[in-house]
C-alpha cells in the first residue's frame, strides 16, 4: 500500500471525526481542500525522506544542499500540521498527529537525539543526558539521522539552552565576585548534570571560598554525574537530595524532608517549564523563604513569545513545556512575594528568560 493510499484510509476518518460525524461527502469543499493538500504535503515529505534515506544507504556523505531542503520541508510540514490541527476537533487533531508520526518516524528516529527525546528512557521528558547532548551539540547519528541531529541543534531553542547555561555562569561569577562571605550555601533545583557549575568551577580557578552545594534532582543518574564531576574541587561540599521538588514542597503524601535553610543563592533552570502555576506559586514562596537575608533566587523559564520553535519537539517527540510571558511571570512572583523587585534577564534568542529576586536584608 502506498503512503498516499494508507493516508487516504485515515483521511475519511479524520473527516468524519472532524465535522460532528458528517460523512466526507457532506464536508465543505474548503475544509476538504485543506485536508487534501495537507495529506499531499505529508506524502511528499515522507517520499523526500525515503529518497534521502536511500542515498544515505549508498554511503553518500552529508550533503549541505540537501540539508537546506530538508530543513525547509520540515519547517513547512510542522507549521502545516500545527496549523491544521488547531482548526479541527481534538479527535481530528489526534489523528493528524498519528498520521504525521506514522509517516516520518522511521526516518526521524535515526537521529539518536530525537530518539532519546521521544523514548524518554528515564521516564520523563528533559533528562540530564538529553541536555548533555544539546550542550555538546551532538552530531554523531548515522545516515539520515545526521540531518535530523543538525536540524535539532540548529533550532534556536537549542542555542537558547546553551545561552541559558552561559547566563547562569555569569550570574555565578557575579555572585562569587560580590559576596563577602567565606562560606556560601548554594542550591541547584532540578540540577541534572550541573553543567553550568562544572564549567564555572573549571573556568574560574580562583574560587577559594568554601561552597556548600545542595543538589536536588529526582533522577539519581544526573546527580551521580554531578557528584562525580564536582568532587574534584576540594572547596566544594555537596548535599545530595535525590527527591522530587514536589515532595520537598510538601505537595505529596510523603513526609516533607528537611531542606536546609539560609541559602545565599538558590537557582533553577529547566524545571518550572513542567510546573502548573499552582505548583509554581508554592515553589516561589517555599524557596524564597529558604534564602538568608540578602540571598538571591534565580529561576529560568521558557518564553511564550515564539511558540513555533517548540514545534519540532512537540510534533516529533511529544515533549511539551509550559511557556510563560516574562512580565506576567514577574507580576506572578511579585504577587506571592509582596512588592519585591524582580529583575528579568532575557537570553538573546528570546526563548528563555530568568527572573532574579533578592531577599531584603533585615534592617532595610
Ligand atoms: C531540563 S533538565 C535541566 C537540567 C539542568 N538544570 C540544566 O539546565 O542543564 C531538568 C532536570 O530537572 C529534573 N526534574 C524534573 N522534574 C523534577 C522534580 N519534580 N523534582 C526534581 N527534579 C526534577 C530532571 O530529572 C532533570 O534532571
Amino acid at each position: 500500500m502506498s503512503n498516499l493510499e494508507r493516508l487516504s484510509g485515515c483521511f475519511r476518518e479524520v473527516f468524519i471525526d472532524d465535522d460532528n460525524k458528517k460523512t466526507a461527502h457532506t464536508l465543505s469543499y474548503e475544509r476538504r481542500g485543506t485536508l487534501e493538500s495537507f495529506l499531499k504535503l505529508l506524502t511528499g515529505y515522507s517520499e523526500f525522506l525515503e529518497r534521502l534515506s536511500g542515498e544515505d544507504k549508498e554511503g553518500k556523505a552529508f550533503n549541505a544542499n540537501l540539508y537546506e531542503i530538508l530543513k525547509e520541508k520540515t519547517i513547512n510540514i510542522l507549521l502545516s500540521s500545527d496549523g491544521l490541527s488547531k482548526n479541527i476537533s481534538p479527535g481530528g487533531a489526534e489523528k493528524i498527529r498519528f498520521l504525521f508520526r506514522e509517516s516520518v518516524f522511521e526516518y526521524i528516529f535515526k537521529s539518536d537525539l530525537l530518539r532519546r527525546f521521544y523514548e524518554k528512557p528515564r521516564g520523563y521528558p528533559g533528562d540530564y543526558m538529553m541536555f548533555e547532548m544539546i550542550y555538546d551539540q551532538y552530531n554523531s547519528s548515522k545516515g539520515i539521522g545526521a540531518y535530523f541531529d543538525k536540524f535539532i541543534i540548529d533550532n534556536t531553542l537549542s542555542s537558547a539552552v546553551i545561552n541559558r547555561k552561559e547566563i547562569m555562569k555569569k550570574i555565578l561569577a557575579e555572585f562569587f565576585a560580590s559576596t563577602e562571605r567565606d562560606v556560601v550555601n548554594i542550591a541547584n533545583l532540578g540540577c541534572g548534570g550541573c553543567r553550568e557549575l562544572r564549567e564555572f568551577f573549571s573556568e574560574s580557578r580562583n574560587v577559594s571560598k568554601r561552597v556548600n552545594c545542595s543538589l536536588v534532582d529526582q533522577d539519581m543518574e544526573g546527580l551521580a554525574l554531578s557528584e562525580k564531576e564536582l568532587s574534584s574541587y576540594p572547596n566544594v561540599r555537596m548535599r545530595i537530595y535525590n527527591q522530587s521538588v514536589i515532595q520537598i514542597l510538601g505537595l505529596t503524601d510523603k513526609k516533607d524532608p528537611a531542606f536546609f535553610d539560609n541559602y545565599d543563592l538558590i537557582y533553577s533552570m529547566g524545571l518550572i517549564d513542567y510546573f502548573l502555576n499552582s505548583t509554581l506559586e508554592r515553589f516561589i514562596e517555599f524557596f524564597y523563604n529558604k534564602l538568608r537575608p540578602g540571598g538571591t533566587l534565580v529561576v529560568a523559564s521558557c518564553d511564550s513569545q515564539y511558540p513555533e520553535v517548540y514545534l519540532p519537539l512537540g510534533w516529533f517527540c511529544d515533549w511539551n513545556f509550559y511557556k510563560r510571558d516574562a512580565v506576567a511571570l514577574q507580576n506572578f512572583f511579585r504577587k506571592f512575594l509582596g512588592a519585591m523587585s524582580v529583575e528579568i534577564i532575557r537570553e538573546e534568542n528570546g526563548h528563555v528568560f530568568f527572573l532574579i529576586v533578592k531577599k531584603l536584608t533585615q534592617n532595610v
